[in-house]
């Protein structure tokens, strides 16, 4: 698979992945990334993450790229054939605001996209997907239906989902991408937040070279879900009740209006 660091181009192997990853408890997969803002703040944020950003259009990688800390990695790949080194890799799978045939591959239930998307979970894999209003309008949606339509084929393809939340102004700029900053100093400033899991099973927890695993907990670790199965303190910041959604920005209790 391709890799990218400013402008330049590389192969990483499985084995060299491997490597990488090993060690580190949580796998991010952020598909569609664009510039690669939001993986550069969960690896900044979360170093028991290594957090991988994947779009199709190597040039949108460039710039942010260039200083990709050691616990991230920007792919150019398509969605539509992720690289099968990916293959059950992700503890944590996002999809933000996408557009294209990314979005289209979402809507189209027998999509190549939801196959890839299975490929690269991994058991119980936590998955986040962000639509907004326009994308889908461009698309031929209205945000609610469209939404439910991608909420059909994740489900088909076997995740389990949560009913949707809506996310206004405040919370898109909260959310770290460069997206969802521009919904939301935009006019239409609409957009849902699905989030769900891929099916359970057994779980692969990559060893660290010395052949120890990294220590459960801390502030490395994936974020602490509560009884009701809310996310605190970390990545998706969803308080469960439609109304209100946390900020972004790794501290606790920053609440934003949806
Ligand atoms: C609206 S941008 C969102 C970027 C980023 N997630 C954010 O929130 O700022 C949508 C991105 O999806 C990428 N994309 C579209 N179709 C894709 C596909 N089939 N595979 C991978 N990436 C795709 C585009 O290149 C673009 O960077």
């Amino acid at each position: 698979m391709e890799s990218v660091r400013g402008q330049r181009v590389a192969r990483v192997d499985a084995p060299t992945l491997s490597r990488q990853l090993a060690g580190y408890p949580h796998t991010l997969i952020d598909i569609g990334t664009g510039d690669g803002r939001f993986v550069r703040h969960v690896a900044a944020a979360w170093p028991g993450y290594f957090a991988i950003g994947v779009d199709s259009c190597a040039a949108n990688l460039r710039e942010r790229s260039r200083q990709t800390p050691p616990n991230a990695l920007y792919l150019v790949a398509s969605a539509h054939a992720l690289p099968p080194e990916l293959a059950r890799c992700a503890t944590h799978l996002t999809i933000n605001f996408p557009w294209g045939s990314l979005l289209a591959g979402l809507l189209d239930g027998d999509s190549a996209v939801l196959a890839q998307l299975t490929a690269v979970a991994g058991p119980g894999a936590l998955l986040e997907v962000r639509l907004n209003g326009g994308a889908l309008a461009e698309a031929g949606w209205a945000l609610a239906p469209g939404m439910a339509q991608v909420q059909h084929g994740l489900a088909r393809a076997g995740f389990v989902l949560r009913a949707p939340v809506s996310l206004g102004a405040d919370a898109l700029r909260a959310c770290p991408t460069t997206w969802a900053h521009r919904l939301a100093f935009g006019r239409d400033p609409r957009a849902l937040y699905l989030r769900g899991t891929a099916p359970a099973g057994p779980r692969v927890v990559a060893a660290r070279p010395d052949g120890a695993r990294a220590p459960p907990g801390g502030r490395g670790s994936r974020p602490p879900l509560d009884s009701a199965g809310v996310v605190r303190h970390g990545l998706t910041q969803w308080t469960g009740p439609p109304r209100s959604v946390t900020g972004f920005r790794g501290r606790p209790g920053t609440v934003g209006q949806v």
